[in-house]
C-alpha cells in the first residue's frame, strides 16, 4: 500500500490527476488531495504520506515551503514537484529539495511509471538499509544541478546555451566536464577549455551523470575517504569500463554506470562516516573487499545504497541494474550483459587501489 498526497491550488488539476492515479492502480495506492499547502500539512499531521506530489506556485505556503517542511518533518517521504517552467528561479530553488521534477501539464504516463518505480524501490530496499535511512532521517534529493539538467533535457525546446548556463553554476562540475572531455577516450587527443564544446563532445547524458558523481554528497573526513579520491576512482573506473565493454554503442552506458557505481559509498561516507571507517578497517583485517565487510557489518552494501538512490532519482533502468550488479557474488551471471560485466570488472580491479 502506497500513500500519495496530491497538492495543487487548482481544484480542477487535483481532480483530474486524482482520477488518473486511481484508475492506474486502484488497489495499491491510496490517493488523497489538498488544494493548499496548509491543507496538505494538516493532512500529513494526521497521516504521513509515502509520496507528496506538489504544485510550485500556490498562495500562502508555496511548493518550496511545503516540500521543505515535508523534508524536515517527514524525511522518508518522496518529494515530487509538478510545475510550470515559467519561473526558472523558483524551479532552481525547488530543485534543491525535490527528488523528482515534472513539468505541467502533467505527463500522466511518466508520472504513473515514476510512482510505480517508487513503489518497487520501496519494496526492494534491504531492511537494514531501510532502518538506517529512517534512523538518520534522510532521503536525499539529488544535487540541484542534476535536477535542473534533467528538467531542461526533458524540455525539447531547451537550447545548448541553457545547459551550458546550468553547468556553469557548478564550478566543480565545470572542472570535471572539461577534464573528461579532454581525456583521450573522448578527444582522440584534443583537449578543450570551451565548456560548450566539451558538453557537445561528451553528451548531455554523461554531463548529467557527472553532476551526480562529482557533487552528490559531502564526504566526511572521519570516513577515511575524500571526495577527491572517490571522484578520481569513479572517473578511472568509468574510463576503464567504457574501454572494456568492447561494443562501441554500449561504451557510454558502461561509462555512466561505472561513474555512478560507488555513489552509495559516497553517500555513506557523508551520512555515517564512522560506519565506513569501521567497514574499511574490517575489510583490511579480514582481507576481504569493502562490500563484503559492509554486508557482514550492516546486512547491506554500498551497491544497495547506490541502487536505492539512483532509482529514487529516476536514472535509466539499465544503468541502475549495472550499479546494482557491480559487486555481485556471481560474476558468471553477468556473462550475457557486456555493460554489467565491464562495470563489475573495472571496479573489481580498481577497488584494490582505492583500498
Ligand atoms: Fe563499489
Ligand atoms: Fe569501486
Amino acid at each position: 500500500m502506497m500513500k500519495v498526497l496530491l497538492v495543487d491550488d487548482e481544484p480542477r488539476v487535483v481532480r483530474a490527476l486524482d482520477r488518473v492515479l486511481r484508475t492506474a492502480a486502484p488497489r495499491d495506492w491510496v490517493v488523497t488531495t489538498a488544494t493548499s499547502g496548509r491543507e496538505a500539512l494538516e493532512h500529513l499531521d494526521r497521516e504521513a504520506a509515502d509520496v507528496v506530489i506538489s504544485d510550485m506556485s500556490m498562495p500562502e505556503i508555496d511548493g518550496t515551503a511545503l516540500l521543505s517542511e515535508v523534508r524536515d518533518r517527514w524525511p522518508g517521504t518522496v518529494r515530487v514537484v509538478l510545475s510550470g517552467y515559467s519561473d526558472p528561479a523558483a524551479a532552481a530553488r525547488v530543485a534543491t529539495i525535490a527528488h523528482q521534477f515534472f513539468e505541467k501539464p502533467a505527463p500522466v504516463k511518466e508520472l504513473i511509471s515514476a510512482l510505480r518505480e517508487i513503489e518497487t524501490g520501496r519494496a526492494r530496499v534491504p531492511s537494514g538499509l531501510g532502518d538506517m535511512l529512517n534512523a538518520i532521517g534522510v532521503l536525499p534529493a539529488p544535487p540541484s544541478t542534476f535536477l535542473s539538467l534533467t528538467a531542461a533535457i526533458a524540455d525539447d525546446r531547451t537550447h545548448i546555451d541553457k545547459l551550458v548556463a546550468i553547468v556553469r553554476r557548478d564550478p566543480e562540475l565545470v572542472a570535471k566536464v572539461l577534464q573528461i572531455a579532454g581525456s583521450t577516450f573522448f578527444t582522440r587527443g584534443q583537449p578543450t577549455s570551451d565548456l560548450r564544446t566539451a558538453i557537445g563532445r561528451i553528451g548531455v547524458r554523461l554531463v548529467t551523470a557527472l553532476a551526480l558523481a562529482a557533487s552528490a554528497f559531502e564526504v566526511a573526513p572521519e570516513s577515511g575517504l575524500t571526495q577527491e579520491a572517490l571522484t578520481t576512482h569513479a572517473i578511472s573506473a568509468a574510463t576503464e569500463a567504457a574501454q572494456r565493454v568492447g561494443v562501441p554503442r554500449l561504451a557510454e552506458d558502461a561509462f555512466i554506470a561505472a561513474l555512478l557505481a560507488d555513489v552509495g559509498l559516497t553517500a555513506l561516507a557523508c551520512w555515517t562516516p564512522d560506519r565506513v571507517r569501521a567497514a574499511r578497517a574490517r575489510a583490511v583485517r579480514d582481507g576481504v573487499p569493502l562490500h563484503v565487510a559492509e554486508q557482514a557489518l550492516f546486512g547491506f552494501d554500498h551497491a544497495d545504497v547506490g541502487t536505492h538512490l539512483l532509482r529514487l532519482w529516476r536514472l535509466p533502468a539499465d544503468i541502475v541494474a549495472a550499479v546494482a550488479a557491480h559487486h555481485t557474488s556471481d560474476r558468471a551471471s553477468l556473462a550475457d550483459d557486456p555493460v554489467k560485466l565491464a562495470v563489475y570488472d573495472a571496479h573489481t580491479r580498481l577497488d584494490e587501489i582505492l583500498g
